[in-house]
């Protein structure tokens, strides 16, 4: 399983702080955002990680990861030049994902769940993870039957669907290179995750599963200083 880190973007939702220096490298309490997701990934057993940037901060990644030797990884980079969306990143990875599966990870998203017991047991499909949240239209949605297996997926909706988020964490299979070629971008411009969520969904082959521990989306001012005091809190007991 090869990892993803996307950590491109403009950032203007934390503007001014983004003004100078890339949001997922912001502080959360006492390290730069990305860490966190570099954790969960390690944590994972994932120890190939292209990590996608920004033109304007690719060499601050570089300062701050190097190649990975620090953290028992293999980290290369990849810039994006503008953010045409987050299903462009498999197709930037396409060669760095070679023959393998993939888990994408979101440079503003911060987890405490282990999700190693999933990778080492996944063999195809897509599987991505949903969490009961207050403001389900700031993110991706997902509705449930009454089994808790997912009958619609859909990106910030109008209408209300349901109250679980898709969380920013992604397993597929090697198919997904090729799936986000086909898509087009959407009324905002960009390359929907949602829309390889569902091309696996309407194949009976997306599995969504429940975070269990907590998940902050670090994006805004809000949840940017929450996610702050958590990481305060686990570090501090
Ligand atoms: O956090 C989970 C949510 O992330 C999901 O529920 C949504 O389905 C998914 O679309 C995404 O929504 P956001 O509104 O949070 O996406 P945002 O545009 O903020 O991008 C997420 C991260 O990816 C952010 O750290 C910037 C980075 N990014 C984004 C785009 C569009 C890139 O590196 N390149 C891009 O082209």
């Amino acid at each position: 399983m090869k990892g993803i880190i996307l950590s491109g973007g403009t950032g203007t939702r934390l503007y001014p702080l983004t003004k100078v220096t890339s949001k997922q490298l912001l502080p959360v309490y006492n390290r730069p955002m990305i860490m966190y997701p570099l954790d969960t990934l390690l944590k994972a057993g994932i120890n190939e990680i292209l990590i996608i940037v920004s033109p304007e901060h690719a060499e601050d990644y570089g300062k701050l990861l190097g190649d990975g030797g620090e953290f028992g990884c293999r980290i290369v980079y990849k810039v994006q030049d503008k953010p045409e969306g987050l299903a462009q990143a498999f197709i930037l990875g396409q060669e760095f994902i070679g023959n393998d599966s993939v888990c994408m990870i979101l440079g503003d998203n911060i987890f405490e769940d282990d999700f190693s017991g999933v990778i080492k047991n996944f063999k195809s499909g897509g599987q991505v993870f949903a969490k009961a949240v207050t403001d389900p239209e700031r993110f991706g949605v997902v509705k449930f039957n009454d089994k808790m297996q997912a009958v619609k997926i859909e990106e910030k909706p109008k209408e209300f669907l349901s109250n679980f988020a898709i969380t920013g964490l992604y397993i597929y299979d090697n198919r997904v290179a090729e799936v986000a070629k086909q898509v087009k971008p959407s009324a905002r411009g960009e390359l929907e995750i949602t829309e390889l969520h569902n091309w696996y969904l309407t194949r009976g082959e997306l599995k969504v599963d429940l975070v269990k521990g907590e998940w902050v989306d670090a994006g805004t001012f809000e949840s940017l200083f929450h996610a702050g005091e958590l990481m305060r809190r686990k570090a501090t007991g």
